[in-house]
């Protein structure tokens, strides 16, 4: 799709997107995500991001069986039925990112701040790699694609993925983000109201 939407478009229409076609994503509209991520800010603009751009299907089933197999084992090892119940309603929020013809792991490293008091509070480079997300879930958007932005797999399998990935350390995968064609709209969704979010002095 060539025809980009309005930026306000682009944000009312960006939703979690967790089922897709099998039209694929193409490359140039992938270097157009990746560009946007290229432009966000973030802190003494260090950058502190990695894309690592999955589009080979075994690998992604690789990823999928990791977490899967993760996942099993906790379910298998959980001392009560509540607790197992808890944990097979984590199954599809933490596989659908796997189902997109292209997953996105999102590498940071952590942040240099000089007054390392202050790192948990501010967070700085969470923070930026957060925007340069943000910046890329709505390129994928705005040309037309879907995805979701995910953390759930890495709960789970954050030093197994980052293992089969090859990931050295400073870096560590922070988030996965799923692109592909949305298979159907995503359902309703809420939003508090402007007035619960907003102070005007
Ligand atoms: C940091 C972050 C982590 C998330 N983790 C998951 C996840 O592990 N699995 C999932 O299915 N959705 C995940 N989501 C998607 C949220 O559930 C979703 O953004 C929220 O419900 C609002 O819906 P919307 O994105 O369609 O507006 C995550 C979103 C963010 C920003």
């Amino acid at each position: 799709m060539n025809l980009l939407m309005d930026f306000f478009e682009t944000v009312r229409r960006r939703r979690s997107i967790r089922h897709f076609t099998d039209a694929p994503v193409r490359d140039e509209d992938l270097m157009a995500m990746i560009e946007a991520a290229r432009l966000a800010p973030s802190p003494r603009n260090e950058q502190p991001w990695h894309f690592i751009v999955i589009r080979d299907q075994q690998a992604i089933s690789n990823l999928r069986d990791i977490v899967n197999a993760l996942l099993d084992a906790q379910i298998k090892g959980a001392d009560s039925k509540a607790r197992k119940k808890a944990l097979k309603n984590k199954r599809f929020g933490a596989t659908n990112v796997f189902d997109a013809p292209v997953v996105v792991v999102v590498l940071t490293k952590p942040f240099p701040n000089p007054d390392p008091a202050k790192q948990p509070i501010f967070n700085q480079g969470l923070q930026g790699v957060s925007a340069a997300i943000t910046h890329f879930h709505l390129a994928a958007t705005a040309l037309g694609y879907g995805g979701c932005w995910v953390v759930l797999p890495l709960e789970l399998a954050q030093f197994e993925i980052e293992a089969v990935l090859r990931v050295r350390k400073p870096w560590f995968a922070v988030a996965l983000l799923s692109v592909g064609v949305p298979a159907k709209a995503a359902g309703k969704t809420k939003r508090k109201p402007i007035e619960e979010i907003v102070t005007f002095e």
